[in-house]
């Protein structure tokens, strides 16, 4: 029986788990990653590949960087786990200085994004249910993206997830993004908050307008809803800025952090303005939240974000992308650039965005295609300069390899 395990094929083709002790869960590659560094990591075969995805947008320091390790090193020596029922030092610091270096009063600590949006739900829910007659409805939008859980799956408005896991956690009212009339339309007196992202991510980054964060601050206002931005992609300085809000010039009444937030080790975070705050002791937590590992491991990574000229280096070499973006979309006929900071996309035209991975994993180096005609980058904060444009060369070298294979064959990609 156990060995029949290896010879089970899946739904996806020809695609045969090279692992069968691992659950598939996604297609994965036959290689093994062994060690990262920087914008580099290797596999078992001794491979480099540079990596433009970062463990989707996590290592904001890229692989293992220096202070990290230090950190973590130093923080296992002391303490690994005390338990959510104390304090531990690393936790009362980050807590600190996510407070100072943004619009926040309260942190409640997380080990991944949907369980920061979760939390989210959960306090709007509270508050709903303390300050609003019971309100309870959600409005996000349609195409984000908020995780996993079955509640954040529910939020999100993914179009593939519409029957997947039925039912539903009901509750989420969609609407479409940078529609003001939209939103205005569908608030009603059970509305108790409005969730959405700055700049969808896993849409294939599609950015609010400033205009429309404005207005959606403005009618939150109006009807005494809460406004949730999750940030679990754009901040920690992912666009540029420590968090996307500070750009839109709308503070937020709650965000949700996660992948950049450790730098490579799980951890998210809810922050809430003190007026918010609902939670009673036993209404929300989690054995490892606030976990001084995780939390050293994050501190580390902050002071590094808010290190001065950090931000700035982001915007610079941001802009190095995206004119390289620019200057192949219009070489080979291609789409769109968009995004902001080093979260950027390029959109592929007639070209299957997944050829282009293919070819670019065979040429060693990762890039993600979260839509079927939609490339995404998501490289390093500190990436070098010398790295974007040897990325660049590689882009080049798997666009044209497509092409000319399609064009071979006597058809579209
Ligand atoms: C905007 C956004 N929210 C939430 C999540 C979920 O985070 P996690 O995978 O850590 O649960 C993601 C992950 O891609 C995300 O991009």
């Amino acid at each position: 029986m156990k060995n029949n395990l290896n010879n089970v094929r899946n739904n996806w083709g020809d695609y045969i788990n090279p692992h069968p002790a691992v659950m598939v869960v996604a297609k994965r590659p036959e290689i093994t990653f062994v060690k990262g560094k920087g914008s580099w990591l290797w596999d078992n075969t001794g491979k480099a590949y540079l990596d433009f995805v970062q463990g989707w947008a996590v290592n904001c320091l890229g692989h293992s960087p220096d202070i990290l390790l230090e950190a973590i090193t130093r923080q296992a020596s002391e303490l690994i786990h005390a338990g959510p029922g104390f304090f531990n030092a690393p936790m009362l610091q980050l807590s600190d200085a996510l407070v100072a270096h943004s619009c926040f009063d309260q942190v409640f600590f997380t080990n991944s994004g949907a369980e920061a949006n979760e939390g989210a739900i959960k306090l709007a829910r509270k508050w709903g249910s303390v300050h609003k007659q019971g309100a309870y409805e959600m409005i996000t939008l349609q195409n984000g993206f908020h995780g996993r859980t079955l509640a954040t799956m529910s939020a999100s408005g993914k179009a593939e997830w519409e029957s997947l896991y039925a039912p539903k956690v009901s509750g989420f009212v969609k609407v479409p993004q940078n529609d003001i009339d939209a939103m205005r339309a569908a608030i009603n007196n059970n509305t108790v908050a409005i969730m959405l992202e700055p700049i969808q991510g896993e849409s294939g980054v599609h950015p609010a307008s400033h205009a429309y964060l404005q207005g959606v601050r403005e009618l939150a206002d109006e009807h005494g809803v809460l406004l949730i931005f999750d940030e679990v992609q754009t901040g920690m300085g992912r666009t540029g800025t420590l968090f996307a809000y500070e750009q839109s010039g709308v503070q937020p009444d709650v965000m949700t952090l996660g992948k950049g937030l450790g730098g490579g080790v799980p951890l998210g975070a809810m922050l809430i303005k003190k007026e918010f705050a609902c939670f009673e002791p036993g209404d929300q937590g989690g054995t490892f939240n606030g976990n001084p590992l995780m939390t050293a491991a994050g501190f580390a990574i902050l002071n590094a974000l808010v290190a001065p000229g950090f931000p700035e280096q982001v915007k610079a070499k941001g802009a190095m992308l995206a004119e390289g973006l620019q200057t192949l979309s219009a070489r080979y006929g291609l789409g769109e650039v968009r995004g902001c900071g080093l979260l950027l996309a390029l959109d592929c035209a007639a070209i299957a965005a997944a050829e282009v991975v293919d070819q670019m994993f065979s040429l060693g180096a990762l890039v993600n295609a979260p839509r079927a005609h939609t490339l995404r980058f998501m490289p390093a904060l500190n990436v070098q300069k010398s790295d974007i444009e040897h990325f660049l060369s590689m882009l080049e070298q798997a666009f044209a390899s497509v092409i000319e294979k399609h064009a071979v064959k006597g058809e579209c990609a």
